[in-house]
This record gives structure tokens, sequence and C-alpha cells, in this order.
């Protein structure tokens, strides 16, 4: 069946690719029982393009993924490539497509499902519940900015550097993706920075507030300390609901948000651009928050619900496909309910499966949930 939903899937490395595979299940579910099909195309990211292509991410790709709907996609690295120089690094695949698409709004929900309560490293009543979410700059800040390198000063020593830089409109730009997104949850946005030894950190400050007070008055806002705020997060992780943070922040307590999960093979994410105003489009990519785990690839153990729920995610924000989403997150809730565990969650008294036999056990829910 034709279909107007162009998909570039990018498997990458470590266990991506196999992860990858139970997603493929569930598309093909999606067109038998649901009658949503996608025109799939693959390509390669990380060390695999390296490997093939030379580069971690080839101007063909960049190209094919401008040219899809959304990119959904896997992970990248290994040991294989540590050696590598700087600019050769399979990262750079990631940093690539967030940048020459545009998608400076990262997503990362960080949410403790009930049959994961236990799983969790706090208490379990600090984590029963919790729903946060992340939004982070991502083409911006410490990543991308200029000067940045490593020189020989006049006395001979060597100097690394790195420039934490913002413009206004690039602090705006996501800070209203996080207003929006508060509005659409609890109504209170937490913004993280160091306005107390940072300049960067006192424009945002500065322009999140102005964009609250003109254009979401109605939306509580909170200025937080990034140092603070990831203390509090370890402390009283209930009392969050959107937490905005640069590119640098962002990373770091997204991270921290997940160990609170107990399981970063559970969390998914969206990485999103500008709507086109001519076409209402935007240029999105979707990703666990896990990486390759290297130590685990190729045995058939690792956990494919992140990459589940990444494709749960583009279901609703790429092609507004709420229900099908819904039935998909519903899914993956009832097989780890269900007792199902894959290594890195598993609990005692739960049966521990492998990848696949996961990803099998979530296309039989869907087949229950759609009878
Ligand atoms: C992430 C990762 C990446 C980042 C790396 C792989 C470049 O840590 O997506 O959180 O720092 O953005
Ligand atoms: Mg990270």
């Amino acid at each position: 069946m034709p279909s107007n939903k162009k998909l570039l899937v990018l498997p990458g490395d470590g266990i991506g690719p196999e992860v990858m595979a139970e997603v493929r299940r569930v598309i093909d579910w999606m067109g038998r029982r649901r009658a949503v099909t996608f025109d799939i195309e693959e390509g390669l990211v990380g060390g695999a393009a390296l490997d093939a292509e030379g580069s971690p991410c080839s101007d063909a790709t960049v190209a094919r993924a401008k040219a899809a709907d959304a990119v959904l996609f896997g992970s990248v690295g290994g040991p294989k490539w540590d050696g590598l120089p700087f600019e050769k690094r399979p990262e750079l695949g990631i940093l690539r497509l967030r940048k020459e698409l545009g998608l400076f709004a990262n997503l990362r929900p960080a949410v403790v499902l009930d049959p994961l309560v236990e799983a969790s490293s706090l208490k379990p009543d600090l984590v029963r519940g919790l729903d946060i979410m992340i939004v982070r700059e991502s083409t911006g800040g410490i990543y991308f900015g200029e000067p940045r390198g490593i020189h020989t000063d006049a006395k001979g020593r060597r100097v690394g550097v790195d420039t934490e830089v913002y413009s206004e409109d690039e602090i705006a730009r996501v800070a209203r993706v996080a207003f929006d997104l508060a509005r659409k949850r609890r109504n209170k946005l937490t913004s993280v920075e160091k306005a107390n030894v940072m300049q960067s950190g006192r424009l945002w400050r500065a322009v999140v507030t102005e964009v609250g007070r003109a254009e979401f008055p109605d939306v509580e806002l909170e200025h937080m300390y990034a140092d603070n705020c990831a203390m509090q997060l370890c402390a009283r992780p209930k009392q969050f609901d959107v937490i905005l943070g640069s590119n640098l922040f962002g990373d770091l307590l997204s991270d921290l948000a997940a160990a609170l999960t107990g399981s970063l093979g559970m969390l998914p994410s969206a990485t999103l651009g500008a709507v086109d105003p001519a076409t209402g489009k935007r240029h999105a990519l979707y990703e666990p928050v896990h990486g390759s785990a290297p130590d685990i690839a190729g045995k058939g153990i690792a956990n494919p619900c992140a990459q589940l729920l990444s494709f749960a995610m583009l279901l609703r924000w790429s092609f507004g496909l709420e229900e099908e989403a819904r039935l998909v997150e519903t899914a993956v809730e009832r097989v780890l309910a269900g007792g199902l565990r894959t290594a890195d969650i598993m609990q005692p008294g739960m049966a521990r499966v492998g990848t696949s036999v996961m990803g099998e056990a979530v296309v039989r829910e869907l087949e229950k949930l759609a009878a």
C-alpha cells in the first residue's frame, strides 16, 4: 500500500540494530492490523557508516533524513572506533543530524512505570507515578560554540577551549516548546542554568522570563540553578513537571532522571525542529536515551523497550497518531506487568527474557488490545 509517511531508519551500532528489529515487528503489525503504513528507507550511521562510507553520517544520509517525515535512530559508537581522531567519532553522526536538520528541542521523558517502581535507585515512595519531561536545547551551546579546540599558548602549554554561547532567539524558541508542553501537562516549567556564574545563564534566565510573561502567563515558571536541580531530582523528583535546560545541562540532567526510572533501557526521546509555516511539517528524530551498549551487543539480551517507546513518540509527534502511540505504550507496560524482564530490569520472581521474546510479547499484547 502506498504511504505518505516517509521514515528513515538508522539502526547504527551495537545493540541499535537488535532493538530496531523489534520495532520492525511492531511496524509490520501496524500495517496489518491498523492499516497504518510507512515508506521505509534504511541507512547507516555512526561506526557502521564510518566503516562503509568513510564518515559517521554521509551527505547522502543527511539528504535522505531531510527528505523523510521522521528519522528513527538507534545508537552509535563502540570500542572498535574509540581510537579514531575527534572528527571521525561515531557520535558525530547524531550531532550532525541534529545540527543539519535544525533539531533544537530534545524531549526526554522520564517516567516510572508502575511495574518498575522497585527498579529505581530511589525509595519507591519517592518515584511512584513519577512523570517528568526534560526539554534539552540540542543544536547550540557548548556542543557547537566557537572558539573551540586545543591549542598551545605563549608559554608552550596546551589549552583546551569550549564555548558556551546562546543567542536570545535560540533560547526563546526552545523555551516556547517547553512552555507549550507544560501547558498540556501539569502547567509547571522549571528552567535551569547557572545564572550565578555564567553570562549565557543570565541571558537564559532573562529570555525565558520574557517569553513566559508575554506568551505563557498561565504557566507557572520557576528558575533553578542546574546543580540544585540535580540535587532536587534525587531528593524530591516529583516536584518537577517540565525541566528546560541547555544542551549540556539537559544532557547531564536527563541521564540523572534516567537513573530515577530504574533503567536507561526504558527511556525514549524525540528531537524536534521548527514547524515549517508553509507545510506545517517539522523535521524530527526519535532515539532511545541509551547508547549502543557494546558490552552486551550481539547477545540478544538488550531491552528493546526504549526503541519501541521512541517509535511511539514518533507516531504521536510526527503523525498525530495518538491512539496508535498509546497502544504501543500500553502494550509495553502490560508486558512488564505480566512479569517479563530483560536483564537490565530483572527483578526477583520475574521471568528473564531476551530482546526478541520481549518484542514478540509486545506484539501479542498489541493484538489483545486491538481485539
Ligand atoms: C545523548 C548523548 C550524546 C550527547 C552523545 C552520544 C554525543 O550523550 O544523546 O545524550 O551528548 O548529546
Ligand atoms: Mg547524554
